[in-house]
């Protein structure tokens, strides 16, 4: 039987946090419904003690959604445990995300601590959030670099303390998609208690691997996943939320599913961008200009035949009103001669040999042909054969 991944979306925390993406409060709360109507499990909507904005965010989007779980980030302090608790108050259902670094060069070189200390701080931060009667996750801050045999046990101490779900970053994007799946293997081979939390999974995408360390962790049974709307996140961002949805749902041979509802993956990307004055880069997987596009004349003849040839997705899954076949230099002549036909006019044989050679031609001078440059051809064409 296929098994759910809890999605747990920090478009409004972690993504929120790269630089010129702020969002007032209500434009949060708006992009907060379209998460819950998306199909989150989770909506981390801020820190609420790092800043007044943060903490209304908190409290606005507690209010406005109905039945999302709603997340407050803090470190292990009582401070931000406390105004956390406060933040969350109208949530229907709440959570506190707290915790510490584990790596040694987070203990030495930012906490200037001890792995016992930090671990006793950890324990301590789930003990009080516990008290908050909220479900309580620990992070422990860059889990991807940290000694695997004092990870354990940090997690079994604070699975021990209450913690209802694990979360084990990796922090700086550092690791490798067969090692990051090794750690949560690992996790749940030396962690005792572990199958008393949901164990998740954070990754940043600092080499690029970050969807594939989340999929790598999830096969290894994480059942969350953290993610960001197009994939947005501190320095080269998070793992990306549409990216993780699809995979499992193009894979079903994982045995894994979301409650991810597909088709509004592209509204929901194209608000956030707009919102956030952050462009989806064009080759993005799934949500950017050219993931259903076909430019060369192999490939669009290929599509012409059989989509499936070309699209391991069907556009209109995730929202994407169509595929497109793009004209260039580079295009054959079965792509003209269907751009022509969506433009009303027939080609074939001779004409469409005459039509095509002239179309190179413009190709040549532009980088694209639009429907313009088209009719424009058609038009000379006929004038010619008068
Ligand atoms: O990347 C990270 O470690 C984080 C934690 C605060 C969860 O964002
Ligand atoms: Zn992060």
């Amino acid at each position: 039987m296929s098994q759910k991944v809890q999605i747990f979306d920090t478009t409004l925390r972690d993504g929120e946090q790269v630089p010129g993406c702020q969002l007032k409060t209500e434009e949060k709360v708006v992009i907060a419904k379209e998460l819950e109507a998306l199909g989150v499990d989770v909506i981390e909507a801020g820190f609420p003690i790092s800043s007044p904005g943060d903490f209304l965010s908190v409290v606005e989007i507690s209010k406005a959604v109905k039945h999302t779980t709603v997340c407050g980030l803090t470190r292990a302090k009582k401070d931000d445990i406390d105004v956390a608790a406060e933040a969350l108050l109208h949530a229907k259902h709440g959570r506190i995300h707290t915790g510490i670094g584990s790596s040694d060069v987070h203990i030495k070189h930012k906490f200037k601590s001890t792995r016992e200390q930090v671990l006793e701080q950890g324990v301590w931060a789930v003990t009080y959030a516990k008290q908050k009667n909220y479900e309580v996750e620990f992070y422990a801050e860059d889990a991807g670099r940290a000694d695997l045999e004092f990870l354990a046990r940090m997690i079994e101490a604070v699975i021990a303390a209450g913690a209802d779900v694990v979360n084990i970053p990796d922090t700086t994007g550092y690791c490798l998609p067969h090692l990051y799946g090794k750690r949560i293997q690992y996790l749940f081979e030396h962690v005792s208690n572990i199958h008393k939390a949901v164990v998740s999974v954070h990754c940043h995408n600092d080499l690029g691997m970050a969807t594939a360390n989340t999929i790598s962790g999830l096969i290894n049974g994480a059942r969350q996943a953290e993610v960001t709307v197009n994939g947005i996140g501190e320095r080269a961002g998070n793992t990306s939320l549409e990216e993780v949805a699809m995979t499992l749902q193009t894979h079903k041979d994982l045995g894994l599913y979301t409650d991810i509802k597909s088709e509004r993956i592209y509204d929901i990307s194209q608000m956030v961008s707009e919102m956030m004055r952050m462009p989806v880069q064009p080759n993005k997987a799934i949500v950017g200009r050219n993931a259903f596009a076909h430019s060369s004349g192999i490939h669009q003849d290929g599509f012409l035949k059989h989509a499936e040839n070309y699209e391991i997705i069907n556009p209109a899954d995730v929202g994407v009103p169509s595929s497109s076949i793009v004209l260039t230099a580079r295009s054959g002549r079965a792509a003209l001669k269907h751009r022509l036909e969506l433009l009303g006019h027939k080609a074939e044989g001779q004409e469409l040999n005459n039509l095509y050679e002239h179309f190179l031609l413009v190709a040549d001078e532009k980088k694209m042909v639009d429907d313009n440059d088209l009719q424009a051809l058609v038009a000379s064409h006929l004038v010619l054969v008068k």
